[in-house]
Protein backbone atom coordinates (compact mmCIF):
# COMPACT_ATOMS: atom_id res chain seq x y z
CA UNK A 1 0.00 0.00 0.00
CA UNK A 2 1.26 3.53 -0.80
CA UNK A 3 2.19 5.21 2.51
CA UNK A 4 -0.21 5.50 5.44
CA UNK A 5 -1.81 9.24 4.30
CA UNK A 6 -5.27 8.86 5.07
CA UNK A 7 -8.03 11.45 3.10
CA UNK A 8 -10.17 12.66 5.95
CA UNK A 9 -12.54 15.26 4.78
CA UNK A 10 -16.10 14.07 5.60
CA UNK A 11 -17.86 16.83 7.84
CA UNK A 12 -18.66 15.26 11.17
CA UNK A 13 -22.67 15.97 10.47
CA UNK A 14 -22.36 13.37 7.33
CA UNK A 15 -20.02 11.21 9.40
CA UNK A 16 -21.87 7.42 8.66
CA UNK A 17 -21.28 4.53 11.03
CA UNK A 18 -17.80 3.42 9.80
CA UNK A 19 -17.99 -0.12 7.39
CA UNK A 20 -15.08 -2.81 7.20
CA UNK A 21 -13.17 -2.31 4.00
CA UNK A 22 -13.96 -5.73 3.17
CA UNK A 23 -17.84 -5.56 2.89
CA UNK A 24 -18.20 -1.96 1.82
CA UNK A 25 -21.10 -2.74 -0.11
CA UNK A 26 -23.01 -3.98 3.05
CA UNK A 27 -24.47 -0.56 3.83
CA UNK A 28 -25.58 -0.57 0.91
CA UNK A 29 -28.74 -3.28 1.75
CA UNK A 30 -28.33 -2.18 5.13
CA UNK A 31 -29.03 1.61 4.40
CA UNK A 32 -31.64 1.63 1.74
CA UNK A 33 -34.46 1.92 3.22
CA UNK A 34 -36.63 0.81 0.44
CA UNK A 35 -38.32 -2.17 -0.18
CA UNK A 36 -36.14 -4.99 -1.88
CA UNK A 37 -39.22 -5.22 -4.34
CA UNK A 38 -38.52 -1.38 -5.32
CA UNK A 39 -36.84 -1.27 -8.30
CA UNK A 40 -33.43 0.43 -8.69
CA UNK A 41 -33.94 2.56 -11.81
CA UNK A 42 -37.74 3.49 -12.68
CA UNK A 43 -37.93 5.70 -15.92
CA UNK A 44 -41.75 6.23 -17.73
CA UNK A 45 -41.96 7.79 -20.67
CA UNK A 46 -38.81 9.20 -21.21
CA UNK A 47 -38.34 11.52 -24.22
CA UNK A 48 -34.74 12.92 -24.76
CA UNK A 49 -33.92 15.21 -28.06
CA UNK A 50 -30.32 15.70 -28.68
CA UNK A 51 -29.85 18.43 -31.21
CA UNK A 52 -32.36 18.16 -33.62
CA UNK A 53 -32.39 14.24 -33.25
CA UNK A 54 -35.14 12.84 -30.85
CA UNK A 55 -32.95 10.27 -29.37
CA UNK A 56 -34.94 8.60 -26.98
CA UNK A 57 -38.71 8.84 -28.17
CA UNK A 58 -40.57 7.05 -25.15
CA UNK A 59 -38.68 4.86 -23.20
CA UNK A 60 -40.20 2.94 -20.12
CA UNK A 61 -37.88 0.96 -18.06
CA UNK A 62 -37.48 -0.80 -14.76
CA UNK A 63 -33.83 -2.00 -13.32
CA UNK A 64 -34.10 -4.33 -9.88
CA UNK A 65 -31.87 -4.08 -7.45
CA UNK A 66 -29.29 -6.25 -6.71
CA UNK A 67 -28.60 -7.77 -10.51
CA UNK A 68 -26.09 -7.03 -13.30
CA UNK A 69 -28.23 -5.08 -15.97
CA UNK A 70 -26.65 -5.55 -19.44
CA UNK A 71 -27.71 -2.32 -21.55
CA UNK A 72 -27.21 -3.72 -25.53
CA UNK A 73 -27.12 -2.48 -28.79
CA UNK A 74 -25.41 -1.36 -31.58
CA UNK A 75 -23.50 2.11 -31.56
CA UNK A 76 -25.76 5.40 -31.38
CA UNK A 77 -28.69 3.57 -30.07
CA UNK A 78 -29.08 5.66 -27.32
CA UNK A 79 -27.10 3.89 -24.51
CA UNK A 80 -24.99 6.39 -23.55
CA UNK A 81 -27.76 8.52 -23.36
CA UNK A 82 -29.91 7.16 -21.32
CA UNK A 83 -27.15 6.15 -18.87
CA UNK A 84 -26.60 9.82 -18.75
CA UNK A 85 -30.25 10.85 -17.92
CA UNK A 86 -29.93 8.06 -14.97
CA UNK A 87 -26.92 9.62 -13.72
CA UNK A 88 -28.88 13.09 -13.88
CA UNK A 89 -26.47 14.83 -16.53
CA UNK A 90 -28.90 14.23 -19.65
CA UNK A 91 -31.61 17.33 -19.82
CA UNK A 92 -34.87 15.84 -20.43
CA UNK A 93 -37.96 16.76 -22.81
CA UNK A 94 -40.59 14.77 -21.12
CA UNK A 95 -40.87 11.93 -18.61
CA UNK A 96 -39.65 10.84 -15.54
CA UNK A 97 -36.57 8.74 -14.00
CA UNK A 98 -35.93 7.61 -10.40
CA UNK A 99 -33.42 6.09 -9.32
CA UNK A 100 -33.07 4.84 -5.54
CA UNK A 101 -36.85 6.16 -5.18
CA UNK A 102 -35.43 9.82 -6.09
CA UNK A 103 -35.42 12.11 -8.88
CA UNK A 104 -32.47 11.36 -11.01
CA UNK A 105 -29.98 13.91 -10.26
CA UNK A 106 -30.86 14.47 -6.68
CA UNK A 107 -27.71 15.87 -4.98
CA UNK A 108 -28.44 12.55 -2.23
CA UNK A 109 -27.93 10.27 -4.79
CA UNK A 110 -24.05 11.58 -5.19
CA UNK A 111 -22.54 9.30 -3.37
CA UNK A 112 -25.21 6.47 -3.89
CA UNK A 113 -24.92 5.88 -7.63
CA UNK A 114 -21.21 5.66 -9.17
CA UNK A 115 -21.05 6.32 -12.78
CA UNK A 116 -18.27 5.26 -15.28
CA UNK A 117 -18.36 7.54 -18.34
CA UNK A 118 -17.36 6.04 -22.06
CA UNK A 119 -14.04 8.01 -22.21
CA UNK A 120 -12.63 7.99 -19.15
CA UNK A 121 -12.51 10.99 -16.90
CA UNK A 122 -9.34 10.53 -14.94
CA UNK A 123 -6.29 13.25 -14.93
CA UNK A 124 -3.43 12.05 -17.35
CA UNK A 125 -0.57 14.04 -15.55
CA UNK A 126 -1.67 12.28 -12.14
CA UNK A 127 -0.72 8.76 -10.36
CA UNK A 128 -3.09 6.64 -10.56
CA UNK A 129 -3.08 6.43 -7.12
CA UNK A 130 -3.35 10.65 -7.52
CA UNK A 131 -6.38 10.19 -9.32
CA UNK A 132 -7.90 7.82 -6.35
CA UNK A 133 -6.67 10.45 -3.62
CA UNK A 134 -8.17 13.23 -5.54
CA UNK A 135 -11.36 11.71 -6.11
CA UNK A 136 -11.25 9.56 -2.67
CA UNK A 137 -11.32 13.59 -1.12
CA UNK A 138 -14.58 14.23 -2.96
CA UNK A 139 -16.06 11.15 -1.54
CA UNK A 140 -14.63 10.80 1.68
CA UNK A 141 -12.59 7.62 1.21
CA UNK A 142 -9.32 7.16 2.54
CA UNK A 143 -5.78 5.05 1.66
CA UNK A 144 -7.65 1.61 2.75
CA UNK A 145 -10.26 2.30 0.66
CA UNK A 146 -8.13 3.47 -1.92
CA UNK A 147 -6.09 0.07 -2.13
CA UNK A 148 -8.97 -2.22 -1.62
CA UNK A 149 -10.62 -0.75 -5.35
CA UNK A 150 -7.02 -0.70 -6.56
CA UNK A 151 -7.04 -4.46 -5.78
CA UNK A 152 -10.52 -5.15 -7.36
CA UNK A 153 -10.15 -3.19 -10.57
CA UNK A 154 -6.19 -4.91 -10.46
CA UNK A 155 -3.72 -1.77 -10.73
CA UNK A 156 -2.00 -2.84 -7.80
CA UNK A 157 0.83 -2.77 -9.60
CA UNK A 158 0.45 0.63 -11.53
CA UNK A 159 -0.36 3.11 -8.30
CA UNK A 160 3.16 4.92 -8.81
CA UNK A 161 2.47 5.17 -12.70
CA UNK A 162 1.42 8.53 -14.32
CA UNK A 163 -2.04 7.91 -15.55
CA UNK A 164 -0.80 9.26 -19.07
CA UNK A 165 1.19 6.41 -19.42
CA UNK A 166 -1.36 3.76 -19.48
CA UNK A 167 -2.62 1.71 -22.05
CA UNK A 168 -6.33 2.29 -22.87
CA UNK A 169 -7.76 -0.57 -20.72
CA UNK A 170 -5.21 0.11 -17.80
CA UNK A 171 -6.85 3.83 -18.13
CA UNK A 172 -10.64 2.62 -18.07
CA UNK A 173 -10.10 0.60 -14.82
CA UNK A 174 -8.73 4.11 -13.45
CA UNK A 175 -11.82 5.18 -14.33
CA UNK A 176 -13.91 2.26 -12.79
CA UNK A 177 -11.98 2.40 -10.00
CA UNK A 178 -13.12 6.26 -9.16
CA UNK A 179 -16.80 4.84 -9.63
CA UNK A 180 -16.38 1.84 -7.19
CA UNK A 181 -14.41 4.53 -4.48
CA UNK A 182 -17.58 5.58 -2.77
CA UNK A 183 -19.13 1.84 -2.48
CA UNK A 184 -22.17 3.28 -4.31
CA UNK A 185 -25.22 1.59 -4.69
CA UNK A 186 -26.10 1.92 -7.84
CA UNK A 187 -22.89 1.39 -10.69
CA UNK A 188 -23.74 2.93 -14.01
CA UNK A 189 -21.04 1.71 -16.64
CA UNK A 190 -20.75 2.93 -20.02
CA UNK A 191 -18.80 0.41 -21.80
CA UNK A 192 -16.63 -0.61 -19.01
CA UNK A 193 -14.97 -3.37 -20.47
CA UNK A 194 -14.25 -1.77 -24.23
CA UNK A 195 -10.61 -2.53 -24.96
CA UNK A 196 -9.61 -5.31 -22.43
CA UNK A 197 -8.13 -8.32 -23.03
CA UNK A 198 -10.63 -11.74 -22.55
CA UNK A 199 -9.05 -12.53 -19.02
CA UNK A 200 -9.45 -8.91 -18.12
CA UNK A 201 -12.92 -8.89 -19.42
CA UNK A 202 -13.70 -12.11 -17.05
CA UNK A 203 -12.28 -10.91 -14.16
CA UNK A 204 -14.34 -7.66 -14.30
CA UNK A 205 -17.48 -9.11 -15.12
CA UNK A 206 -16.50 -11.62 -12.20
CA UNK A 207 -16.55 -8.46 -10.14
CA UNK A 208 -19.44 -6.84 -11.39
CA UNK A 209 -21.05 -10.57 -10.05
CA UNK A 210 -19.70 -10.46 -6.66
CA UNK A 211 -21.14 -6.48 -6.46
CA UNK A 212 -24.62 -7.53 -7.56
CA UNK A 213 -24.13 -10.63 -4.80
CA UNK A 214 -23.91 -7.78 -2.40
CA UNK A 215 -26.69 -5.90 -3.08
CA UNK A 216 -25.59 -3.50 -5.91
CA UNK A 217 -27.21 -2.49 -8.68
CA UNK A 218 -25.26 -2.97 -11.80
CA UNK A 219 -26.05 -0.78 -15.01
CA UNK A 220 -23.55 -1.94 -17.63
CA UNK A 221 -23.52 -1.11 -21.60
CA UNK A 222 -21.72 -2.92 -23.93
CA UNK A 223 -22.34 -2.53 -27.91
CA UNK A 224 -20.21 -6.55 -27.71
CA UNK A 225 -23.36 -8.76 -27.64
CA UNK A 226 -21.42 -11.63 -26.34
CA UNK A 227 -21.16 -10.46 -22.62
CA UNK A 228 -24.96 -10.50 -22.52
CA UNK A 229 -24.17 -14.05 -21.26
CA UNK A 230 -22.66 -12.32 -18.05
CA UNK A 231 -25.75 -10.34 -17.22
CA UNK A 232 -28.53 -11.22 -15.11
CA UNK A 233 -31.27 -9.44 -17.14
CA UNK A 234 -30.58 -7.90 -20.57
CA UNK A 235 -32.03 -4.68 -21.95
CA UNK A 236 -31.88 -4.54 -25.82
CA UNK A 237 -32.02 -0.54 -26.93
CA UNK A 238 -32.17 -0.13 -30.90
CA UNK A 239 -32.48 3.40 -32.32
CA UNK A 240 -33.59 4.70 -28.82
CA UNK A 241 -36.50 2.09 -28.58
CA UNK A 242 -36.61 -0.92 -26.28
CA UNK A 243 -36.26 -4.88 -28.45
CA UNK A 244 -36.32 -6.80 -25.23
CA UNK A 245 -36.21 -6.42 -21.50
CA UNK A 246 -35.74 -10.20 -20.22
CA UNK A 247 -33.06 -12.62 -18.88
CA UNK A 248 -30.80 -13.88 -20.94
CA UNK A 249 -32.47 -17.44 -21.09
CA UNK A 250 -35.81 -15.39 -21.43
CA UNK A 251 -35.05 -13.67 -24.39
CA UNK A 252 -33.69 -16.45 -25.91
CA UNK A 253 -37.05 -18.56 -25.43
CA UNK A 254 -38.81 -16.20 -26.80
CA UNK A 255 -37.04 -15.52 -30.10
CA UNK A 256 -36.00 -19.09 -30.82
CA UNK A 257 -32.33 -17.91 -30.74
CA UNK A 258 -29.81 -19.30 -29.10
CA UNK A 259 -27.29 -16.34 -28.18
CA UNK A 260 -28.16 -12.83 -27.88
CA UNK A 261 -26.78 -11.42 -31.27
CA UNK A 262 -29.13 -13.88 -32.87
CA UNK A 263 -32.11 -12.41 -30.64
CA UNK A 264 -31.48 -9.16 -31.23
CA UNK A 265 -30.90 -9.72 -34.97
CA UNK A 266 -34.30 -11.29 -34.73
CA UNK A 267 -35.93 -9.03 -32.74
CA UNK A 268 -34.45 -5.80 -35.38
CA UNK A 269 -35.76 -7.03 -38.10
CA UNK A 270 -39.39 -8.17 -36.26
CA UNK A 271 -39.33 -4.25 -35.58
CA UNK A 272 -39.14 -3.04 -39.54
N1 LIG B 1 -23.71 15.83 -27.90
C1 LIG B 1 -24.60 15.40 -28.78
N2 LIG B 1 -25.35 16.26 -29.51
C2 LIG B 1 -26.26 15.83 -30.39
N3 LIG B 1 -26.50 14.52 -30.63
C3 LIG B 1 -25.79 13.63 -29.95
C4 LIG B 1 -24.82 14.00 -28.98
N4 LIG B 1 -24.29 12.88 -28.48
C5 LIG B 1 -24.89 11.85 -29.07
N5 LIG B 1 -25.80 12.29 -29.95
C6 LIG B 1 -26.66 11.47 -30.81
O1 LIG B 1 -27.49 10.69 -29.97
C7 LIG B 1 -27.68 9.40 -30.55
C8 LIG B 1 -27.39 8.36 -29.49
O2 LIG B 1 -26.04 8.46 -29.10
P1 LIG B 1 -25.48 7.69 -27.85
O3 LIG B 1 -26.42 7.87 -26.72
O4 LIG B 1 -24.08 8.15 -27.66
O5 LIG B 1 -25.56 6.18 -28.35
P2 LIG B 1 -24.69 4.92 -27.92
O6 LIG B 1 -24.11 5.19 -26.58
O7 LIG B 1 -25.66 3.77 -27.95
O8 LIG B 1 -23.64 4.74 -28.97
C9 LIG B 1 -26.77 9.30 -31.76
O9 LIG B 1 -27.57 9.50 -32.90
C10 LIG B 1 -25.83 10.46 -31.59
O10 LIG B 1 -25.47 10.99 -32.82
MG1 LIG C 1 -22.17 5.20 -25.93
Amino acid sequence: MSGSVTVECMRPAQRQPPLPDAVPHARATAQAGHSAAAPAISIRDLVVIRGKRTVLPGLTLDVPRGQVVGLLGPSGGGKTTLLRGIVGVQIIHSGTIEVLGRPAGSADLRRKVGYMTQAPSVYGDLTVWENLQYFGALADCGARRIAAVLEQVDLVDHAADQVANLSGGQRSRVSLAVALLPAPELLVLDEPTVGLDPLLRRSLWELFARLAGEGVTLLVSSHVMDEAARCDRLVLLSAGRILADDSPAGLEAATGTTSAEAAFLALESAAR
